[in-house]
């Protein structure tokens, strides 16, 4: 077996790659839309405003892809997974995929994989292959066609007003904007979220912008003072219209329980839909513990399509 580089420019390797992914997704999440061979080798010459470059492996036997690596480089952390084709599992070749990952994740302190099923294989191979689980996650999706737009009329909380942007937060709501998101630290997983600052929420404008990622803004203003005291965000990449995932959504500790995250993502929802009829489906995921915001997500249309656990190991 040959564990190489994955070639772009090859003829054979990107739709092997492709095939293994398809054929990984049949077995291990069924009843999920798979995306086609072209829509997977496409996504393969795409940047990510979330990364700053990939590592991805091929493993070839006979001329054939049997598995692959994909992951995503961040400053301190590597963050993918290995996929091996369900034909050739529990033959080493996921053990040999991670041992040749290893060395190209240079300086990176750990190696990450968020979405990785409960109880399945993939959490068994983790676990004996040194990964610990850092978090349990469930992820749900609303299928827009499935959903009474009339779950999403609901009246303003006294007190408040919504307000709504693309791309950069007016500079006057700048600063509480920075200290809203701020509370995602209050969240039982809240990841690797940043000490929000003014500064950050600008940088990250400037690079949604710079990748042509259309990012979405809904937030609660707080009558009496003008701050913001709710925010949430969605991103619109542009190769894919039909389908988004849904980031953060934080409410500042004094105005919870209140139905403002309710309300500002029935805010986004009629926007958005408004905007593009073409969107179709939108994922998010939560952690597990976090029941008020898988509620606000059940009562929006959103369904549980499955729980995962994230696992991390040091490199
Ligand atoms: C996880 C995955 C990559 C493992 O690939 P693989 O080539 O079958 O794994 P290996 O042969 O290297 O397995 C090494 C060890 O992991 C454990 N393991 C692997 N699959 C397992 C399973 N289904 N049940 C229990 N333990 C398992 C075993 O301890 C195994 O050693 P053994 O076969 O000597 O008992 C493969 O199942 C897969 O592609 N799953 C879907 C993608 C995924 O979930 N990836 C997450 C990992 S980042």
């Amino acid at each position: 077996m040959e564990i190489k580089l994955l070639d772009l420019d090859d003829d054979a390797e990107p739709r092997g790659y492709a095939d293994v992914r398809i054929a990984a997704q049949t077995v291990d999440r069924p009843g999920e839309q798979a995306s086609s061979q072209e829509q997977i080798i496409e996504s393969l010459r795409e940047a990510s405003p979330d990364f700053s470059e990939f590592i991805r492996l091929v493993a070839l036997r006979a001329g054939e892809v049997v598995g692959i690596a994909s992951v995503g480089l961040r400053e301190r952390l590597a963050i993918g997974s290995i996929t091996v084709h369900p034909r050739y599992r529990r033959q080493g070749i996921g053990t040999a995929l991670l041992e040749a990952l290893l060395p190209e994740l240079r300086g990176r302190e750990a190696l990450e994989n968020r979405a990785v099923v409960k109880g399945s294989a993939g959490e068994h191979w983790a676990l004996a292959r040194g990964f610990h689980v850092t978090a349990s996650r469930v992820v749900q999706r609303l299928t827009v066609a499935d959903v009474e737009p009339d779950s999403w009329e609901l009246t303003a909380p006294a007190g408040y007003r919504v307000e709504q942007w693309i791309g950069e937060a007016p500079e006057h709501l700048l600063v509480s904007v920075a200290s809203t998101r701020r509370a995602i630290h209050d969240a039982p997983d809240p990841g690797r979220d940043p000490e929000w600052t003014p500064e950050l929420v600008r940088a990250e404008e400037a690079e949604d912008q710079a990748a042509d990622v259309e990012h979405r803004v809904v937030v609660a203003v707080e009558e009496a003072t003008g701050r913001v005291v709710a925010f949430t965000n969605v991103r619109l990449y542009p190769n894919d219209v039909e389908h988004t995932v849904w980031h953060d959504t934080v409410v500042a500790p004094l105005h919870r329980g209140r139905g403002l995250a309710r309300w500002v993502k029935a805010h986004m929802l009629r926007w958005l839909l408004a905007d593009k009829p073409e969107l179709a489906r939108i994922d998010t995921g939560t952690a597990s513990a976090n029941s008020p915001m898988i509620r606000v997500n059940e009562a929006l249309g959103f369904v549980t399509t499955r729980e995962v656990v994230v696992v991390s190991r040091s490199v």
